[in-house]
């Protein structure tokens, strides 16, 4: 079967949609099959042109659920869902959908007390830091900010999506098919990440990642 991953969380902005590209994005740089799922009905979808994974439409519950269909039937795809805030409903269905739960917030007390809360609703989720500071004094402040908030919840969470500003590429229809190396190397890192919680091996029947050597 196909693996799906359901990248979600109650509060908006946190960087779904980016991380959701992102990590589809890092996961066809591994040579692997992706397709990011677009569920968020006020969002248009992005076009396939220059990706290396295929973005498809799943607005409406009936396009969901033939997607899911499709991607379990597939065995080594994997489909990334982009989940949509303020959507508690559509989170839950997502959560029991999903192999792998990702739930991105941002170094703020508002996005940390929301993420506290997904992370105890949704309890095989993981929290992912999301737009994190690159700058050495505001991460201090920020990994301060999770020691205060959310000490307990360290175990639960991935090695942070940081902030890069060429992210916005791969959010725009017409993605230029070279991507700066920072924001490649990022998308490796995010899907390294999530492939080794998925047990699935980096490289498959001795045969090396197509864009190792980029
Ligand atoms: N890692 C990042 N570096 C720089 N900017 C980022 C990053 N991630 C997200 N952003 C920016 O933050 C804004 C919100 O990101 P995004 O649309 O991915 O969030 P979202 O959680 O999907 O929002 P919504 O809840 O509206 O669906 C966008 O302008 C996006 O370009
Ligand atoms: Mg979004």
């Amino acid at each position: 079967m196909g693996k799906v991953i359901a990248v979600i969380g109650n509060k908006g902005g946190t960087g779904k949609t980016t991380i959701s590209h992102l990590l589809a994005h890092g996961l066809g740089l591994y040579g692997k099959s992706a397709i990011s799922v677009l569920t968020d009905e006020t969002r248009e979808p992005l076009l396939r042109q220059n990706r290396r994974y295929v973005p498809l439409d799943a607005r409406t519950p009936v396009q969901l659920e033939r997607i899911m269909e499709r991607i379990h039937s597939l065995p080594t795809w994997i489909g990334v869902i982009d989940g949509g805030g303020n959507r508690a409903e559509m989170d839950a269905q997502l959560y029991s959908l999903a192999d792998l739960v990702l739930l991105p917030f941002r170094d703020s007390h508002e996005d940390i007390r929301t993420v506290l809360n997904d992370l105890e609703t949704f309890p095989n989720a993981w929290g992912l830091p999301s737009q994190w500071p690159t700058n050495a004094w505001q991460q201090m402040a920020a990994e301060r900010n999770i020691d205060e908030l959310m000490p307990d919840y360290r175990p639960r969470l991935l090695e942070p999506v940081y902030s890069v500003s060429s992210s916005k590429l791969l959010l725009q229809s017409d993605t230029p098919f070279a991507l700066p190396t920072v924001l490649n190397n990022m998308a490796r890192r995010l899907a390294m990440q999530v492939l080794e919680l998925l047990e699935i091996p980096l490289v498959e029947d001795g045969v090396p990642p197509p864009d190792s050597a980029q």
